[in-house]
């Protein structure tokens, strides 16, 4: 066990209107009697500001689900990280596999973003995983090690980020990998840090995602140097992210 405080956050990707501020607010009511977890929720950039003023004063931070590297400019259709602090993140989800799959995104992107968002002062959420081809070619721990190697500017070393493991394979299909398969790139992960970054790699938190629900996040979060977990379509329904966030507290 790492001993790290558990996060839990969640993102609602392209999902969310106007009538999902009331799920939010239950979420905050719920937290309330949660300690011993942080815990975060990642809306649609439509919903970011007024869901930035409904979380303000709660136990729940915002974040954004991913930022261009630029402050400001002409770059249409894009959020910057400090425009995610302006309106009161934390933290700012980068290099997620969707982005990396659809919009090309390749190592060297999401660094550069990550160092956007450690720029703005927020705290980037590093996402890495293998496809289901590349584990069943046996090169999980080659693909990830790479991943995390690319993707982690070296800014990061001196400041506060998180990593994300999150199996393309079991992203929104219902799949999970086993225990002992998290363990291994949980393992690889904090050695990688803690051999580039020294004693600072051991105060990173490390979440697993990919099909965390209520009925396994407890097992999830028990494995070895897993402190918390990037929630998906669970993170939708508020009872569900609740049930998750208690497993991690
Ligand atoms: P899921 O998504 O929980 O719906 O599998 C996880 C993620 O993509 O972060």
């Amino acid at each position: 066990m790492s001993g790290l405080t558990k996060l839990v956050a969640g993102n609602w990707k392209m999902n969310g209107f106007s009538a999902s501020l009331g799920e939010l607010k239950a979420m905050i009511e719920g937290a309330k009697t949660l300690s011993g977890v942080d815990l975060a929720i990642c809306p649609p950039a439509t919903l970011a500001a007024q869901a930035g003023w409904t979380l303000k004063d709660s136990t729940i931070a915002l974040g954004g689900q991913d930022c261009h590297a630029e402050k400001t400019g002409a770059f249409t259709g894009d959020v910057s990280a400090e425009m995610w602090a302006d309106i009161g993140a934390k933290y700012v989800i980068v290099g997620h596999s969707e982005r990396r799959a659809m919009h090309g995104e390749t190592d060297a992107v999401v660094s550069a973003k990550a160092s956007a968002v450690l720029r703005a002062g927020l705290t980037p959420i590093i996402c890495v995983g293998e496809t289901l081809a590349e584990r069943d070619a046996d090169k999980t721990v080659e693909v990830v090690s790479s991943q995390l190697a690319g993707s982690v500017p070296e800014a990061a070393g001196k400041a506060s980020f998180v990593v994300a493991y999150e199996p393309v394979w079991a992203i929104g299909t219902g799949r999970t990998p086993t225990t002992a398969q998290v363990a291994e790139v949980h393992a690889m992960l904090r050695q990688a840090l803690e051999k580039r970054f020294g004693a600072h790699g051991r105060t990173i938190r490390l979440l697993y995602g990919g099909s965390v629900k209520p009925d396994n996040a407890r097992e999830l979060m028990s494995v070895p140097d897993v402190d918390g977990a990037l929630v998906g379509g669970a993170s939708l329904k508020s009872a569900d992210f609740l049930a998750i966030a208690r497993a991690a507290a």
